[in-house]
Formats: C-alpha cells, sequence, structure tokens
C-alpha cells in the first residue's frame, strides 16, 4: 500500500491530556522528547543536504553529479540500494543514470516504461510514494520488499526519479526518510538541469562558433575567388603576349634549325623548340583554368610523352647525380590524349622530384597496366611533403619554394590536364623517404572505336579532332 508523505508516523506536539496531574506531567514529557527527536532528525536532514550541497554544488558534469548524489542518498536515506533514473522524453522511459547500494550492479543497465509501477505513480502524480512490494515492482532487475519513490521534478518538468528500495534497518520508509529524500530529489533535479543547461549552451556556443568560423572560411574564399579573378585577367592577358614572343622565337630557331649544317647545333635547336612548344602548353594549361583549351586529343602510347619530357630534363638529372629508373612494361593499352599536355604534365612532376632531391637521389618512372587502366608513377628518394601540406600541394599556387623559385601552379595544372583526360592523380610521400605521384589514365579497349571516334567510351574527353593518328 502506498504511502503519502503528509502521513504521522511519529508523535507530534499536541496529544490527548488526561485530568491526573502525573498524566499530564507525562504526557509533556513526551511531548517534549518527540520534539527533541524531530529538531534532531531535521538538524540531521539540514546536515545531509549541506554534505550534498557541498559535493555537487556548481558540478556541471552529469556523470559526477549522479554518482554522488546516488552514494550520498543511500547513506542518508539507510537504504539497501539505491538508483538515481533519468527519464528520455522522446521515448518515455526511465533508465539508470547511477546506483549505489548492495544490488548496484544488477541496476546498471536497467530501463523500465513507468506504466504501472510505483515509480510511473510518483511520476504522474508528481509526489512521493512509499510502498511495499507488490503489483508492477518485480520488474525491478532484483528483490526488494519496501520502495520509495521520489520523482525529480524542476520548473514543473520532470526529468527523472529517485528510486530507494529496502532500509537497511529494515521496515517501510516513514516519513522523516520520505521528507528528507523529496529535499534531496529536489537538490539533486537541480543540480542536473543545470547541468544540462550548461551542457546545451556549450553544444550552442561550439555549434555557433563552427558556423561563424565556417561564415569567415566562405568569406575569405569569396575574397581569394574575386583576387584570382583578377589575377586571372592580368594573367592571361601577360599569357598572350608571351605567347606572340614565343611564335617569333621558334619561328627563328626553325629557320636556325633548317639553314645549320650542323648536327649538333640542329640536336640543340630541336630542343629549343621542344621546349617552347612546352611552354605553350603550359600558357594553354593556365588558360584552361578559365576555359576550356581545344587541344588535340590522339591515340597514343603513354611511353612516348614521357619520353618527350625526360628528354628535356635528362641533362640536368646527369649534371645533378640524379638516377633515372625506367620501368615501362611492354603491351600497355593506348590512351586518348594530347601529347603536349601529358609531356607537360610528366615535365612538371619530374622538375618537382628533381627540385625534392637537390644533389643526388633515384628518380623511378614506372608505366603499368590495371583494371584497363593506364598506371603511371613519377617517385623519388627527396625530402618529402609534411602531412601539413600533403592536402594543398594540387592547390593553385601553393608553393612551398622561395619566390621567383616556384609558381605554385605546377601540379594544379597537372591535376586540371590528368583530369581532362578523364584520369585521377594522387600523391604518397613520407618526410626524409621520398614522393610517389601516381596518375590514373583510362585505356583505350577497342582502338578500332576511335576510328569513328566514340564519345560514348570517353565521355570526358570532350575535344576530339580528326582524323584521329596514332602517334
Ligand atoms: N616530389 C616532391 N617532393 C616534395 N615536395 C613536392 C614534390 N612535388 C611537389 N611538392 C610540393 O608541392 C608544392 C607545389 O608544387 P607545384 O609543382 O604545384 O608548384 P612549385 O613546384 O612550387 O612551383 P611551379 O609552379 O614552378 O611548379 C611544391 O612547392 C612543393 O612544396
Ligand atoms: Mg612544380
Amino acid at each position: 500500500m502506498g504511502r503519502g508523505a503528509g502521513d504521522q508516523d511519529t508523535g507530534t506536539l499536541g496529544g490527548c491530556k488526561s485530568l491526573d496531574g502525573q498524566d499530564g506531567a507525562d504526557d509533556r514529557e513526551q511531548e517534549i522528547v518527540a520534539a527533541v527527536r524531530e529538531i534532531e532528525r531535521a538538524y540531521g536532514a539540514q546536515t545531509l543536504l549541506y554534505s550534498l550541497i557541498e559535493k555537487i554544488g556548481g558540478e556541471v558534469d552529469v556523470d559526477r553529479i549522479c554518482r554522488v548524489a546516488v552514494q550520498e542518498m543511500e547513506d542518508a536515506l539507510g537504504a539497501s540500494t539505491l538508483l538515481l533514473m533519468l527519464l528520455d522524453e522522446p521515448t518515455g522511459a526511465l533508465s539508470v543514470k547511477a546506483a549505489s547500494g548492495v544490488c548496484a550492479d544488477r541496476a546498471e543497465g536497467f530501463r523500465l516504461r513507468p506504466d504501472a509501477c510505483v515509480i510511473g505513480r510518483a511520476l504522474r502524480s508528481l509526489r512521493p510514494i512509499a510502498a511495499r512490494c507488490g503489483e508492477g515492482v518485480e520488474r525491478l532487475p532484483f528483490p526488494a520488499d519496501y520502495l520509495l519513490s521520489v520523482p525529480m521534478v524542476v520548473r514543473g518538468r520532470t526529468i527523472g526519479a529517485i528510486l530507494a528500495c529496502d532500509k537497511k534497518a529494515g521496515g517501510e520508509f516513514l516519513t522523516p526518510e520520505i521528507k528528507l529524500a523529496c529535499a534531496l530529489a529536489a537538490y539533486v533535479g537541480a543540480a542536473l538541469s543545470n547541468a544540462f543547461l550548461i551542457a546545451h549552451k556549450e553544444a550552442q556556443a561550439a555549434a555557433l562558433s563552427k558556423s561563424d568560423r565556417l561564415l569567415r572560411q566562405s568569406y575569405e574564399n569569396l575574397l581569394q575567388a574575386d583576387k584570382m579573378a583578377t589575377l586571372g585577367l592580368i594573367v592571361g592577358t601577360a599569357l598572350h603576349d608571351v605567347n606572340n614572343f614565343l611564335t617569333t622565337i621558334s619561328g627563328h630557331v626553325q629557320l636556325l634549325e633548317m639553314s645549320d649544317p650542323d648536327p649538333h647545333r640542329r640536336a640543340s635547336y630541336r630542343n629549343v623548340l621542344r621546349a617552347t612548344d612546352g611552354i605553350r602548353g603550359l600558357i594553354q594549361g593556365i588558360q584552361g583554368f578559365s576555359r576550356k583549351s581545344a587541344e588535340a586529343y590522339a591515340l597514343l602510347d603513354v611511353r612516348r610523352p614521357l619520353e618527350e619530357a625526360i628528354s628535356l630534363i635528362e641533362k640536368f638529372l646527369t649534371v645533378n647525380r640524379i638516377r633515372l629508373i625506367r620501368a615501362f612494361r611492354t603491351g600497355l593499352p593506348p590512351i586518348m590524349g594530347s601529347l603536349n599536355q601529358l609531356e607537360q604534365v610528366f615535365l612538371n612532376l619530374i622538375q618537382n622530384a628533381a627540385h625534392a632531391m637537390g644533389m643526388g637521389g633515384a628518380l623511378t618512372l614506372s608505366a603499368d597496366a590495371e583494371g584497363g587502366d593506364v598506371v603511371l608513377t613519377v617517385a623519388d628518394t627527396g625530402c618529402g611533403i609534411p602531412e601539413e601540406h600533403i592536402g594543398q600541394v594540387f592547390d593553385v599556387f601553393f608553393t612551398t619554394k622561395p619566390a621567383g623559385k616556384g609558381t605554385g601552379l605546377g601540379l594544379s595544372i597537372c591535376k586540371r590536364i590528368v583530369e581532362e583526360h578523364g584520369g585521377s592523380v594522387g600523391v604518397e610521400s613520407e618526410v626524409g623517404v621520398g614522393t610517389r605521384f601516381t596518375i590514373r589514365l583510362p585505356g583505350v579497349r577497342n582502338v578500332s572505336d576511335f576510328n569513328g571516334v566514340s564519345r560514348a567510351v570517353y565521355p570526358d574527353v570532350k575535344t576530339f579532332q580528326s582524323p584521329v593518328s596514332f602517334l
């Protein structure tokens, strides 16, 4: 049977008076004893409450509040087992957040729907209920004879309940314990509610500062994009002029190459011409950032642009004592692409590798086939790329080289060209060990498809200029 908090269990001031004087004196004595007990109890309750306030006052850690509260309340109420349960509002279920006492282990993780049981009644009535175990109580994961359930209510909202099970001294929970439990539950409820509020505010502040950061970031990106657009215009004009000068230079060198009988000088002129073609390719690559280039694509053996790039830089590698290792597989599928642009890609990667190695090292170039793709790697034994830079190396204008030594365009152009070829480029690196760039390009499975230039096979390759030639 339930017992309300207002029920009387002990003698109180104001009993029945007998006519006999002795009886009257006994009565007064009893009243005084009862009053002293009441004062002692009240004082004890105050002391326990202060102890709890001292331990959890100002605490913002929900787990710690619960842990300390159950221990203090177990002691204060003299309960064998004490559970602190929190209400999960969306599901309406109560779950044990902390437990103390003999059956604490068995209560761990215990959840219940507080429908008909004592706890449910206490929650619904918003009042404490002390009861002898009966209907509904067997839902507990351990045996108990007497229960005291006190809802934790904060500003009219139930946040959970305290459940005290079986007094150590035996017997049911009486009014003084019920009153004390109410005071303790109210204080713990308020402390928990504050902690929830602070956690919520902190989460809100974190979310706000994150969105603030994102906002700043997008503002900076916008500024950067604006600067880039202006720079693009300036660079575009300059590149146009450079292109004109290049045409003049290559025209004159072509004339020299045709008229010079010396074979060594003619070979040098051809190298100069190849270099000017390379510069032209680079210019087209840069211009490609603002508009698509109309470079001719053709079926080609990928070793061709690799060899062209090597021939341009081989002497530099020798002078810098960089050993070149070729690991080209034969019988690679052809690819559809631009000889000039791919040569540019390999030249950029080899130059970067050579810069990273300085004097001495090994440069390994490999070409292989994998799942219909052609896979090319450029690996060096250079300084490597620090982890904090690896995600930026393909960014436009990212460079670690001193002003005048690097523009930070090389890799972004490489990426752009490779992606225009329907491929991908990746990088792996370890500081002090070396760096490997891997390029994957789609191989052409059926060369005859390209006699009529099938766009369906390579939707990414936008520009085909007929006739398709096999280089
Ligand atoms: N093989 C490599 N080893 C170590 N670091 C590398 C390597 N390749 C690229 N990097 C790093 O990536 C950065 C960007 O390379 P990227 O080729 O885009 O520009 P850059 O070489 O600095 O200038 P440029 O535009 O003249 O090529 C380099 O400055 C360097 O820090
Ligand atoms: Mg570079």
